[in-house]
């Protein structure tokens, strides 16, 4: 209520409530080509377009009478208490939002209690941003190198740095066909500024002919040769496994069976996300494939849930079709870009709020509560 009452005393808020906007006033701030690298999706964008479509096209159906006074948000995830369903996404070179990069968006997360999972494409090396999360719940996002020495480095530099969940995105082993960025040439990993965590890997330099400053196109070109392997199936988890002794979620779950698979490896849990519609073109809005792998992974996995979340009733409609808990992305990044670690802490701030309010008229008291009886699916 802080947010209500500070605008009944007339203090306007520095950001807008209203998170739809952040993506326009930034663009405003920092120009097409930053903004274009954050909202830019895969092919034409109809997949990030149906990400949202699938979230608004279930409505949420409202109990009255149900005791809403007191109520709990937290949940259980990964064998820890959260204090609410939210924790920020892996995004990569947030230093293309702001010079405080990813050490302010975790700063912000720690703030507010929520866990920020931190991109193996940080534009600062991760034992800086550990630093900078304190006691914030810290868990880390493994983009699966080629190279088997550069990922066993990235695992015992971030288990050091007390990391403690591993999140593994395998909807990336190549980057897509992205309009918004060739357009603008705005690679950022072709810059160079996205692999300072890669740069500062004794590994990944071991297999450099020359040191980076003295050549740093091929450094670049290394980097771009091992950061993913398409080559990779589904027993090569075994090898995470053995270098990982925390739980370990697998990003960019969107098939039932690969659900199945996941528990069959050992894996702790999934999150259900088509990277924003920013990897497979005219893939399966994340919202549709949730309710199916959730329904498959049953007791044997956590179920993490994003793509689209914008608002707080999206976390309701997320948990109402089987989600634990949501991640969010391009709105954090937005308010890191806005406004530093202040911005990131409105979003977070904004999303919790609406979420707690829209849960409390929905008739529920806490998260956990929420089932698919909730909904109702208007026809498409
Ligand atoms: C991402 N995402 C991402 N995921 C990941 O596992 N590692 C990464 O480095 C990145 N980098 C990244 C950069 C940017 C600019 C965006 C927008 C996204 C995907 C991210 O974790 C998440 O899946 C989506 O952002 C969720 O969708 P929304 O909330 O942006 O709609």
């Amino acid at each position: 209520y802080e947010i209500y009452l500070r605008g009944m005393s007339g203090a306007v808020p520095r950001l807008p409530t209203d998170l739809s906007r952040l993506e326009e006033l930034t663009e405003q701030r920092l120009g097409p080509g930053p903004v274009g690298y954050v909202a830019g999706s895969a092919g034409t964008g109809s997949t990030a377009d149906a990400n949202r479509a699938a979230l608004d096209r279930r409505r949420i159906v409202p109990r009255m009478l149900r005791d809403v006074a007191e109520r709990d948000l937290s949940v259980e995830v990964l064998g820890h208490s959260l204090p609410a369903p939210l924790a920020l996404a892996p995004v990569g070179v947030l230093s293309l939002m702001h010079p405080d990069a990813e050490p302010a968006a975790a700063r912000a997360a720690a703030a507010q209690g929520v866990p920020y999972i931190l991109s193996s494409a940080s534009s600062t090396p991760m034992e800086e941003v550990a630093e900078a999360m304190g006691d914030g719940e810290r868990w880390f996002q493994l983009y699966w190198a080629k190279d088997r020495e550069v990922t066993r480095s990235f695992l015992h530099r971030a288990k050091a740095a007390g990391f403690t969940a591993l999140f593994v995105t395998l909807d990336t082993p190549l980057l897509a066909w992205r309009p918004r960025d060739l357009d603008q040439a705005y690679l950022p990993f072709l810059h160079g500024v996205g692999t300072a965590n890669y740069f500062t890997d004794p590994a990944f330099t071991a297999g450099l002919a020359k040191p980076v400053h003295e050549d740093p196109d091929a450094a670049v070109m290394h980097f771009v040769g091992m950061f993913a392997d398409p080559a990779k199936t589904w027993p090569d988890l075994a090898f995470l496994r053995e270098n990982w002794d925390g739980p370990i979620v697998l990003k960019g779950i969107l098939h039932p069976q690969d659900a199945l698979l996941a528990a069959e490896a050992g894996m702790d849990g999934v999150v259900v996300s088509n990277h924003g519609g920013r990897q497979v073109a005219g893939s399966v809005a994340a919202a549709d494939a949730l309710p199916r792998v959730a329904k498959a992974a049953g007791d044997r996995l956590t179920v993490l849930f994003d793509s689209g979340i914008r608002t707080g009733d999206d976390i309701v409609k997320a948990l109402a079709l089987g989600a634990k808990s949501v991640l969010v992305g391009r709105p954090y990044a937005y308010g890191l870009g806005l406004d530093g670690q202040a911005g990131v802490e409105h979003v977070i701030r904004c999303l919790l709020a609406e979420f707690d309010l829209t849960l409390a008229l929905s008739g529920h008291s806490r998260p956990t509560t929420l089932t698919a009886d909730d909904l109702i699916e208007e026809s498409a």
